[in-house]
């Protein structure tokens, strides 16, 4: 599959997520922010872009934390929220530990923007400005842009125990990932065209032929038997 259509499918993959991942999906619209924050989407845009700007790291860190948060409880910003002395969050869920700090980053720099307006102040979402902040990363990285449906609620409850078999794993096989996947509403080939992913942390450092040769190797090896190796890239 070429990268462009990969990439296609894999933010169409994530609009298709958001509207299965969300109970109160029908409620959602593009225009949700109309009328209380008119310039929301240029102002997660700008921030978003000038993270991007500061490092790379942002694309796969940002990408990651949203199919983090979306498959615990749905697209509803828990897994930012912090321990506390009688709680365990998300974020410290070992699946979780190796989420990188810069797509944090990104969501508190891009609600620090939305927030510097008055009239936006404390009237977006951090689900909303994640799920905007994803869309943008895409675009950044050489993906195409979609538009996404806005009015998530933030989730007030986050704990550990919660993301217990709700992530995949390095040493699923197919059907364990397809039963995941399917659990949010999402197809093999959805649950092949994300894992996909994984380029946007490689092309950083190897030519494109290389990433291309390896990507299709990897999505043979998705086809034939998921490896311990599907996705275990680092930047
Ligand atoms: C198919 C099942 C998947 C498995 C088993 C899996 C597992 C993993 C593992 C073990 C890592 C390495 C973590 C570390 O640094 O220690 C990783 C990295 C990553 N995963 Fe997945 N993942 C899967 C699907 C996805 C999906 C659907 C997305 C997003 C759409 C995603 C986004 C990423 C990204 C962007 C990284 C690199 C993060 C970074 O380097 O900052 N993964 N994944």
């Amino acid at each position: 599959m070429g990268r462009l259509n990969l990439l296609l499918v894999w933010s169409l993959s994530l609009t298709l997520s958001l509207y299965y991942l969300h109970p109160i999906s029908a409620q959602l619209s593009p225009n949700h922010y109309a009328k209380t924050c008119p310039n929301l989407e240029s102002i997660v845009r700008q921030a978003v872009t000038k993270k991007f700007q500061q490092t790379f790291v942002t694309v796969p860190a940002t990408l990651r934390l949203f199919f983090h948060d979306c498959f615990v409880q749905g697209c509803d910003a828990s897994v930012l929220i912090a321990s506390t002395g009688n709680n365990q969050a998300e974020k410290d869920h070992p699946d979780n530990l190796s989420l990188a700090g810069d797509g944090f980053d990104t969501v508190i720099k891009a609600k620090a923007a939305v927030d510097a307006i008055p009239q936006c102040r404390n009237k977006v979402s951090c689900a909303d400005i994640l799920a905007l902040a994803t869309r943008d990363v895409i675009a950044l990285s050489g993906g195409p842009s979609y538009t996404v449906e806005l009015g998530r609620f933030d989730g007030l409850v986050s704990r550990t125990s919660d993301v217990n078999g709700r992530l995949p794993q390095p040493t699923n096989n197919l059907n364990q990932l397809n039963s995941l996947f399917a659990a949010n509403g999402l197809t093999q080939t959805d649950m092949i065209a994300l894992s996909g992913n994984l380029r946007a942390t490689v092309c950083k450092w190897v030519p494109f032929a290389f990433v291309h040769v390896l990507g299709s190797l990897l999505e043979w090896l998705i086809f034939d038997n998921v490896s311990s190796h599907l996705c275990y890239c680092k930047v």
